[in-house]
């Protein structure tokens, strides 16, 4: 597939083709569709008037917009995963948001120089759910999971010229999720024009078979179908990162084979890794005789993988254990419609944290992710499926297991074996069939179908369900065996298992709000409170949960633990726990980072402990508590420096060092007796050999007084789809963040750029991420920001009432 573009292969294709038709075509069906919610069956028809419907542009999430209500897929379930023993009401469980229902698209598309011999396919990133494609009126094909890529060739169902009707039908079931899948054409659609000798789509499989620091062996599978019976040649380069070829090869293909093999040696590769993430590629093209029929590229990196009893987790060689996060699919306020920028942003604050992995829970990822993890240095666990042959929720995949787990398996592999951050797949997660009979067995199948279609990636599954898991042979199958919650349960698991590793394939579920402390601080699980917030000191968790540090010992202290994966990098829609009875509340209190993206206290813990190149010091609480005068009010220290002092007022609360007390005090240094008093906390850091070297302090805010904002970027590209995240805090006169302000801004932006969306991380907030205003919480909020098409100035207004507007600039190039 053509999906990473490059200006150079273009221009290859380009160039030798000169004067004749182009081998390929990709383009994207982004702009000029039209929507409409509800069941529509005669748009499926050429002649169908949709003047009426909306215009919109796709990726497109029909229920982002809202409005949140808690009636809006309101389940009646017991969760048996989270312990409950009967059922109950759970509103906002996949976000309060209006996704069930059908929706229509429809789309006139022209296949510029379609003639006899060419073959043109329509490829889905993605699709929520249940989707028929019609192309001209008649069904091309249908695909019922909505996180799977899918293809169909629509050549028979074209017009010789002219205009051609697409018409999408989706439709999303209640009770068909634990979590906001979103909804409608989320990710793109593709319509790809070749001739008919041809590399279909996900046809070539690279693979690294020998890696060493002098030499690697490529080795590149290419599938080529045509309906004629003739022989071709295949010819690759292999280019590195500055685009010199550095392998070639030619190889004929005989007419009666499908499948060419080419052997390729790279001399002092460049190896890829989450911090040297080098991508080469193959550029293949090819010949029937001296015409040139296709042309394809498929980036690649060079590396290796191992899993070893005895070692654990080795790439290139070299063991280091994974500092992973789960990861949801929806982007926050854009909902489910997938976004480039949104997505680098994420990536970038994980790759700061430290973190060097994602699980993309619980379900395929979106291409875009995929690319940007190869690009960036993020390594991947590729997942498929929450559900098997058992139901956790009544319309959920069980629904479709016997006729689709293996094409939704097989496209998911097809579509990622070639990425190189992707090191594992996975199966499925916490899927009840751990406790059936015949569970082990199907893991077998489906582990079996993965090393059938990708031998070099081990498998492995989320497992809550311990002792099933052991006791039925289900864990024993898996090539990683992972764990969801269950570090104190490591040393048993690993006597009890033949792989002689194990990893936390789900750990933590913290939960914490954003900038909201309770009192008094003190470990609790399941801990409700009025207000519907949970408390920043990090000791809050779920009755199957932990707190970080739990974790953390038993990463730290077991050699045969291979790294984690957290429950969650960033907040996502629905699965509000512990409130998921209590509603307004439509996001869940898991992330390090809330729904806007901003770090949570947390996100400083993880970091002292996971980046090792860059020093962490953060305090907390914040220390602005009229009334709370003379309390106890503990402060805490989040660092990567062994020991601290922390002063209240100026006055030495005393020095502390990590120590092994308890597991908190491991990685947190905790002032405990601290009695609150306006005015100022500092702490001054040490660094191993004593030496003071790093303060960082925490002031009493006085009256809000103005807004400030910080934009992560201020030069746009003019694509019409870039996005600048600028934060707006709430601060007083001398610039003190005011952790309690709840003001209402109001943007205005104007120029070469619009306003997209906002957020303010505060899971009970029932006000719209589209409309262009809306209260901070603790002090702040993001806004988003997109670019146009042209090139421009962007200007940024935020105003509330009483305070000082602020603006700023951006730039779109
Ligand atoms: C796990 C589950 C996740 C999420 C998490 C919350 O059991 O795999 O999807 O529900 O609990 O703690």
């Amino acid at each position: 597939m053509y999906r990473y573009k490059t200006p150079l292969l273009l221009a290859m294709v380009l160039m030798s083709v000169k004067g004749m038709s182009q081998a390929r075509q990709e383009y994207l069906l982004e702009k000029n569709w039209k929507f409409a919610k509800g069941d529509h069956p005669e748009a499926v028809k050429e002649a169908f008037n949709d003047k009426g419907w909306e215009t919109v542009a796709v990726p497109h999430d029909w229920a982002i917009k809202g409005p949140f209500d808690g009636n809006n897929d309101l389940q009646k379930v017991q969760i048996v995963q989270n312990g409950e023993q009967e059922a109950s009401m759970k509103a906002g469980r996949t976000g309060g948001l209006p996704f069930i229902g059908a929706g229509w698209y429809r789309r006139s598309f022209t296949v510029p120089q379609f003639a006899p011999g060419k073959r043109a396919v329509l490829l889905f990133d993605g699709a929520m759910s249940n989707a028929e494609i019609y192309v001209n009126g008649k069904k091309v094909g249908t695909w019922p999971y909505g996180y799977n890529s899918f293809s169909f060739d629509i050549t028979d169902y074209l017009h010789a010229k002219g205009n051609n009707t697409l018409a999408v039908r989706l439709e999303n079931f209640e009770q068909a999720s634990r979590w906001y899948p979103g909804a409608g054409l989320y990710r793109n659609v593709h319509l790809i024009v070749t001739n008919d000798t041809h590399i279909p789509v996900w046809g070539t499989y690279l693979t690294t078979p020998a890696v060493t620091k002098d030499s690697a062996t490529v080795r590149l599978q290419t599938t080529i179908d045509r309906s004629k019976k003739t022989a071709v040649i295949i010819k690759t380069n292999l280019l590195d990162a500055s685009g010199k070829v550095v392998a070639s090869a030619s190889t004929p293909l005989p007419a009666d084979s499908t499948i060419a093999t080419q052997s390729f040696s790279v001399a002092h590769p460049a190896l890829w890794s989450p911090e040297t993430p080098v991508i080469y590629k193959a550029v293949t093209q090819v010949y029937e005789g001296t015409q040139l029929k296709d042309a394809y590229e498929t980036p690649f990196g060079i590396r290796s993988i191992e899993y070893k009893a005895g070692k654990g987790f080795l790439l290139n060689g070299v063991p280091r254990k994974f500092k992973g996060v789960c990861n949801h699919h929806d982007l926050g306020p854009l909902g489910a419609a997938i976004n480039t920028a949104a997505l680098r942003r994420q990536v970038r604050l994980l790759k700061d944290m430290g973190c060097d992995a994602i699980r993309t829970t619980h379900n395929m990822p979106a291409p875009e992710l995929v690319q940007l993890c190869d690009e960036m240095g993020i390594m991947l666990m590729v997942e498929s499926f929450d559900e098997w042959k058992a139901p956790k929720v009544k319309n959920g995949y069980s629904l479709y297991f016997d006729e689709w787990v293996e094409k939704d398996l097989v496209n998911m592999l097809h579509h990622y074996r070639n990425n190189p951050s992707n090191i594992m797949w996975s199966i499925g997660n916490e899927v009840p069939d751990q406790s059936s009979a015949n569970g082990k067995d199907i893991a077998r199948r489906l582990q079996d179908i993965c090393h059938r279609e990708d031998p070099t990636r081990p498998v492995t599954a989320g497992m809550d369900r311990f002792d099933d898991a052991i006791n039925k042979g289900f864990a024993a199958v898996l090539d990683i065996p992972g764990f969801n919650y269950k570090p104190q349960r490591y040393p048993e698991a690993y006597s009890k298992l033949p792989q002689g590793f194990l990893m936390g394939t789900e750990t933590a579920s913290t939960v914490s709000s954003r900038g909201i402390y309770k009192f008094p601080v003190e470990f609790a699980k399941n801990k409700m409170y009025d207000d519907n917030q949970s408390s920043s000191y990090d000791f809050e968790a779920c009755s199957w949960s932990q707190v970080p540090d739990d974790e953390f010992v038993q990463q730290d202290d077991l050699d045969y633990a291979i790294g984690e994966f957290v429950w969650t990098g960033f907040d996502y829609l629905g699965e509000p726990t512990p409130y998921d009875s209590k509603w307004p509340s439509h996001s869940s209190y898991f992330g390090i980072f809330d729904l806007a993206g901003i770090p949570k206290d947390r996100f400083y813990l993880y970091r002292s402990k996971w980046n090792t190149q860059q020093a962490t010091l953060h305090l907390l609480p914040h220390w602005t508590w009229p009334g709370r005068e003379g309390q106890v009010t503990p402060v805490f220290c989040y660092t990567s420096y062994p020991s601290a002092e922390l002063f209240v007022n100026g006055k030495s609360m005393g020095r502390l060092s990590k120590d092994t007390s308890s597991h908190q005090s491991r990685y947190r240094l905790m002032w405990k007796d601290v009695v609150y008093q306006p005015g100022a906390i500092k702490v001054v850091a040490y660094d191993v050999a004593g030496k003071a070297v790093a303060e960082e302090s925490v002031k009493t805010a006085g009256a809000p007084h103005h807004i400030q904002l910080e934009a992560d970027r201020s030069v746009l590209k003019a694509d019409g789809k870039d996005l600048a995240y600028i934060t707006a805090s709430v601060v007083d006169a001398e610039g003190n963040l005011c952790p309690d302000a709840g003001n209402l801004l109001q943007f205005e932006v104007t120029g070469a750029g619009s306003f997209k969306a906002v957020a303010n991380g505060d899971a009970t907030s029932l006000e719209a991420f589209q409309e262009p205003r809306m209260k901070v919480f603790s002090g702040r909020l993001v806004f988003i920001v997109q670019a146009g098409e042209k090139m421009g100035k962007v200007n940024v207004v935020v105003k509330a009432d009483k305070i000082r507007s602020a603006s700023c600039g951006l730039s779109v190039k």
